[in-house]
């Protein structure tokens, strides 16, 4: 559509298809990497989960990552105006953008609860940098933790500093430097979940680990534990709100989507897969519970970096890296939110961050009491699947579970049964063969999927 070129112009592309993946990286390598998957692994059961989990990453998430990054490119504007553009070129119903706007709401409510996630983070640099950890019992490791949870201020001074951290950069607009800050820092956050890996191999309970992941048992897999598993693989792949759209529409028309998804997939997946044979020899160790809950990596990785030779140097390295990974993943919950008031309702870019990015921290703080204060008030607790599940449980819920699914679910059938066959093929210039096969998935196996796992968990 031609009126959009100028819009267009304006805006750039990334330099290279590495511009592309290392954007796309900071996005997707996050806490849920790290701090979610391993818990959620522990909570529910291990093996067959992890195995559920990766069919979903590579049956599901991959192919919903191409039509994100597909419609971003096609589109070549934030998400709410690029499917807005796309449904004009292709005299599809403008509804179809509403698809957008959830992806758009569902990262403000992430980013709210995620932002506290990631003060816990910031507060474990200044514990493991002052030796508080070295020598420490599991008991005094958890009792430190707990001391966190327990005291509101304090999570609200981190929650706050991490928001801010995520405003300054969207409010500037630019990112190249922390662009090529990934291509150093992720590799960094690689090394040191091998150390952690490493010294996880010498407390002698590593095999048990391995079969805890990677040997499914599915007397220990629930309905309920698919439908995390499903959200994961969208919250881990940052998929169903716009976030690879936004990223997408910077990508040069020569390079190639799919090559270029499977590259960060594979990546995410990595680092998800190594975090986890970090942590649960720790666990088996250590008698702890691999059920523990969100608190799971915060109970047992300070327990190695006590132990291991100059734990407290890769202690705060290690939790510096994990900042700054969900520092690049909080930018991009906020960014589409940001662009679109910009374009939309031409706020300046400054005042738009400033304001969403202000009642995204004030949100938050619901999250934080929900840890102390309000850690009895279930708000849908009448209803059984909401049972015991606080503000903070419910954001978690509500987004990676039903939204982002949902999300995920409309770019399917928008791409997959609505969009022309030929716009696809053009976009994705892949070999016929490799080209059916995608759409195939896209179009049946990715909706109905979804659909039975709603069905199952939610009727
Ligand atoms: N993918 C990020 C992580 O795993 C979280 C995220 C979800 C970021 C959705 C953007 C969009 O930590
Ligand atoms: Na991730």
């Amino acid at each position: 559509s031609g009126a959009m070129d100028p819009v267009r112009a304006k805006r750039g592309l990334w330099s290279s298809r590495l511009a592309f993946i290392l954007a796309a990286t900071g996005s997707a390598v996050g806490l849920g990497n790290i701090w979610k998957f391993p818990y959620i692994t522990g909570e529910n059961g291990g093996g067959a989960f992890v195995l559920v989990y990766l069919l979903c990453i590579a049956a599901v998430g991959l192919p919903i990552m191409m039509a994100e990054v597909l419609i971003g490119r096609r589109g070549g504007l934030s998400p709410v105006n690029s499917m807005r553009a796309i449904t004009s070129h292709e005299g599809l119903k403008p509804a179809w953008r509403w698809l957008a706007v959830i992806g758009v709401l569902a990262g403000f409510l992430i980013l709210s609860f995620y932002s506290v996630i990631g003060g816990w983070a910031i507060s474990y640099v200044g514990t493991a940098a002052t030796g508080q950890l070295t020598g420490q019992t599991a008991e005094s490791i958890g009792a430190i933790f707990s001391g966190l949870l327990s005291d509101p201020l304090t999570l609200l001074m981190w929650h706050t500093l991490f928001m801010a951290l995520v405003m300054v950069v969207v409010a500037r607009g630019v990112r190249s430097g922390l662009e090529r800050a990934v291509s150093i820092l992720m590799p960094a956050l690689f090394v040191l979940l091998l150390v952690v890996v490493g010294y996880a191999m010498t407390t002698g309970h590593f095999g048990q680990a391995v079969a805890f992941l990677f040997q499914p048992d599915f007397s220990k897999l629930t309905t309920s534990g698919v439908l995390v598993a499903l959200g994961h693989a969208f919250f881990t792949l940052s998929l169903g709100m716009g976030v690879m759209m936004a990223y997408g529409s910077y990508l040069p028309k020569d390079i190639s989507i799919a090559k270029t998804s499977i590259t960060v997939s594979v990546m995410d997946t990595a680092v998800a897969l190594l975090a986890g044979l970090a942590i649960f020899p720790i666990v088996f160790a250590n008698g702890l519970e691999p059920g523990a809950g969100p608190g799971l990596i915060f109970q047992t990785l300070p327990l190695a970096f006590g132990q291991m030779p100059m734990g407290s140097l890769f202690g705060t390295l290690f939790f510096l890296l994990l900042i700054f990974a969900a520092w690049t993943s909080g930018i991009s919950l906020l960014e589409p939110l940001v662009e679109w008031l910009e374009e939309q309702k031409g706020m300046n870019r400054k005042v738009s961050t400033l304001g969403a990015g202000i009642v995204c921290w004030l949100l938050g703080i619901a999250s934080i009491l929900s840890l102390n204060l309000w850690s009895d008030f279930a708000p849908l607790g009448m209803f059984a699947m909401f049972e015991g599940k606080t503000i903070f449980d419910l954001l978690d819920f509500l987004t990676a579970n039903i939204l982002l699914p949902l999300g995920g679910l409309l770019v399917a059938v928008f791409v997959g049964w609505y969009m022309s066959r030929q716009a696809l093929e053009s976009e994705l210039s892949m070999s016929p063969t490799v080209f059916s096969v995608w759409y195939r998935v896209l179009r049946y196996f990715t909706p109905i999927a979804v659909a039975v796992v709603f069905v199952y968990n939610l009727v």
